[in-house]
């Protein structure tokens, strides 16, 4: 089992959300990272999101002192994944979008490098599909901002091996993370229960019965949500948690999964939460 640093070295496809939140988490433990997605601009505003989360994450206290920051490279090319001791994959939550990244990334790295789906909600499984060696991919769910949530969800496929959860029990232990394991499902625990609660709190306010500031209001004040449900939606991005409600409303046909059309025009007006100022809530200027 891994659990020194010096032993780590991550390959991240996608910068978004995601991408950037587990690479400050990964080099604030002194891992280095090569960080890939499609275009140089959207590098260059990773690379300004992780500084100013660097900040925010050592300001809360969340990142060990005394230990020098990791390196991070970032690219265009996924041939760039080839000397990671562990691929993360945290692109856009749609299927054939991420069975096409892990398939390139596992064709490209040694056999025995841990794969890792940082995927919302499609069972893992699904992806095991696309990769050469079914039994190297395993599901981590990170939490969002991953360097202050300390808890993450791992989903062991029917495929994955022993050895790839020891690798990744190694890898979560350096990056100071606690994990509880899972078996493969839609949704998986965490969304199978928070993604229909936004979508029912959305058709709330788009039924007119009650404000998002009600609504959030109701859920923290009688039942000790810390943001509520629509300020969760905010940070998690409004087009991410469509996506994954269509995945899990493939999958499971759940009314209480198919995207509100409150949640529908916010995406299409680019009301996606956080990341653009604006989602249920207003934010004034683009958040990190
Ligand atoms: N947002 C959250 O709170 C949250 C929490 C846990 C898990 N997730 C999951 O993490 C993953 C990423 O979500 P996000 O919120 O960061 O999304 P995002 O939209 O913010 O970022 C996705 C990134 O993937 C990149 N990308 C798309 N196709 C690519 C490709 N072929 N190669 C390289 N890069 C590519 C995009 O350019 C973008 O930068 C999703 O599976 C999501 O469901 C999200």
């Amino acid at each position: 089992m891994r659990t020194d640093q010096s032993e780590h070295r991550l390959a991240i496809v996608g910068s978004g959300v995601m991408g950037t939140n587990i690479t400050t988490l990964a080099t604030g433990y002194g891992i280095p990272v090569t960080l890939i997605d499609v275009n140089e601009t959207v590098l260059a505003r990773a690379r300004t999101t992780i500084s100013q989360k660097l900040r925010h994450a050592q300001l809360m206290g969340a990142l060990p002192s005394g230990l020098a920051p990791g390196e991070l490279a970032t690219s265009t090319s996924m041939h760039d994944v080839a000397d990671a001791t562990t691929v993360i994959e945290a692109v856009t939550e749609v299927p054939e979008t991420k069975a096409k990244v892990l398939a390139e990334a596992s064709a490209i790295v040694r056999p025995g490098t841990t794969l890792i789906s940082n995927t919302s909600c499609i069972p893992i499984d699904e992806m095991a599909a696309s990769v050469a060696r079914a039994d190297e991919l395993v599901g981590v769910h990170f939490m969002n901002p991953s360097y202050l949530i300390k808890m993450v969800e791992v989903i062991r496929g029917p495929r994955t091996s022993e050895g790839t959860m020891a690798s990744v029990t190694g890898l979560l232990s350096a990056l100071g993370r606690e994990a509880l394991v899972i078996q493969d499902s839609a949704g998986f625990v965490i969304n199978r229960l928070l993604h229909p609660l936004i979508n029912t709190a959305a058709m709330l306010v788009e039924e007119g019965v009650a404000a998002a500031e009600v609504v959030d209001g109701l859920l923290e004040g009688c039942l000790g949500h810390a943001t509520g449900p629509l300020r969760t939606g905010d940070l998690i991005g409004l087009d991410n948690l469509v996506d994954s409600l269509n995945v899990l409303y493939e999958r499971r046909g759940d009314e209480s999964c198919r995207p509100c059309d409150l949640l529908l025009a916010k995406v299409r007006d680019g009301e996606l939460g956080r990341k653009t100022g604006r989602g249920f809530y207003d934010y004034g200027k683009v958040a990190s």
